[in-house]
């Protein structure tokens, strides 16, 4: 996505490209902790579309990391978001999708709360003297509609979604995602990897040539592209038209343009690709959109939803493109996850001392500056004592 000919601004070492963050953070259980606060928690998470809860009582229940949230339509066709989590002892309350008829029931001991959260019954509520109901509705998660896309935030504020995307929006309003619909259920897999090697990856498209000769032989960069302070940035690509050498790839080539009829002209021949740090890669493609996001489990554990969206009443052209897109697309997920497996290997190894960040790779420089940001333990060019990462942390963010 990065392009040579333009400035770096981010980076600014006295000459110097910037380093990677230093091995010890991407094994590190303590600073786990602290990331999943403030990069998950803190931050907006994808968790659907809006057309995967279109009536009343529908819901949706997505992970973020170790927590879970409800995404559910009320009554007064309003989508809130919630804490999965029953307030009275905190068994998970909905699994999966599905719609709710006209309460929402906790499975363990038949708590009932209304569709907008609050506590509506309790079963022998006798036995409970004193309960005041009104104390115990479910937690509410912040909840953002941007052009159809549902992303939620569990703790804390910073701007919106929409602010966030501010200068990329045109995009999602041409290809018309806000009326989208899902094409499949996600697909998910473990990477034994920590989160952020899964997203430094994301964010480079240097590796290309080398790690994926079958995007290297349908892509070219056109020279657009840009890494936004906000946490998003984006690139553009165009679709080479000199035919690939590989049956699959040159099919999609010769039939690419039947899905492009939907698009203005500036978007003909070409694959958006965006960034939303920390965790969610988003593919506009003429036959389809898909997200790429990353749900940390552990230190090296992470798991990879693929999500697909796409027109609703597609032609017989376009599902086969969406097919064939999938057949070129499903390799380059199985690389990357090589590549990763890799370096995660090798951060793990002794003697291993961060080397210098390419001007193709500022994405991963800016990235590691919002973390610096966020959580300045991580500046450490080693792991603070066991049991004294957040302590550090703590101190480190009083001094700055
Ligand atoms: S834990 Fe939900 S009703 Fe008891
Ligand atoms: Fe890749």
């Amino acid at each position: 996505m990065q392009n040579q000919s333009h400035d770096i601004q981010s980076i600014d070492n006295d000459g110097n490209l910037g380093k990677p963050l230093a091995p010890w953070t991407y094994k590190n259980p303590e600073l786990f902790e602290l990331e999943y606060e403030a990069m998950f928690l803190m931050r907006w998470q994808f968790v659907g579309h809006v057309s995967d809860v279109q009536g009343i009582g529908d819901y949706l229940t997505s992970d973020i990391g170790r927590d879970n949230v409800i995404v559910l339509r009320g009554k007064d066709k309003k989508l809130r978001a919630f804490l999965n989590v029953c307030r009275h002892r905190a068994s998970r309350i909905l699994e999966g999708s599905g719609t709710c008829r006209g309460v929402i029931r906790c499975p363990y001991h038949g708590w009932t709360y209304q569709f907008d959260g609050s506590l509506m019954a309790v079963p022998q509520q006798e036995n409970f003297p004193g309960l005041d109901r009104s104390e115990y509705g479910l937690h509410d998660v912040q909840l953002e509609i941007f052009h159809g896309m549902i992303y939620v935030r569990v703790k804390g504020d910073g701007p919106s979604v929409a602010e966030q995307f501010a200068d990329t929006e045109h995009f999602f309003e041409k290809y018309g995602v806000a009326d989208y619909e899902r094409l499949e259920e996600p697909t998910t897999q473990i990477w034994e990897v920590n989160w952020k090697v899964a997203w430094d990856n994301y964010l480079e498209n240097y590796h290309i040539p080398i790690g994926h000769p079958g995007l290297n032989r349908l892509l070219k960069e056109t020279g657009e592209w840009e890494d936004l302070t906000s946490g998003v940035n984006y690139g553009v690509f165009f679709l080479k038209d000199k035919p690939s050498s590989v049956e699959v790839e040159r099919l999609y080539q010769e039939q690419f343009h039947h899905a492009e009829k939907r698009l203005p002209d500036e978007l003909k021949g070409k694959w958006v690709q965006f960034g939303f740090s920390p965790n969610l890669g988003i593919d506009l493609y003429p036959e389809m959109m898909d997200f790429f996001q990353l749900i940390p489990l552990s230190p090296d554990e992470t798991m990879i939803k693929a999500w697909f969206y796409g027109h609703k009443n597609p032609t017989p052209e376009e599902i086969e493109l969406r097919r064939l897109n999938l057949l070129i697309n499903d390799p380059v997920n199985d690389e990357d996850r090589e590549l990763c497996i890799r370096v995660q290997r090798g951060l793990k190894s002794h003697g291993y001392r961060p080397g210098p960040l390419s001007q193709q790779e500022t994405a991963i420089f800016n990235f590691h500056e919002l973390l610096r940001e966020q959580i300045p333990v991580i500046t450490e060019g080693r792991a603070p004592r066991r049991g004294k990462v957040a302590e550090r942390n703590e101190t480190l963010k009083a001094h700055s």
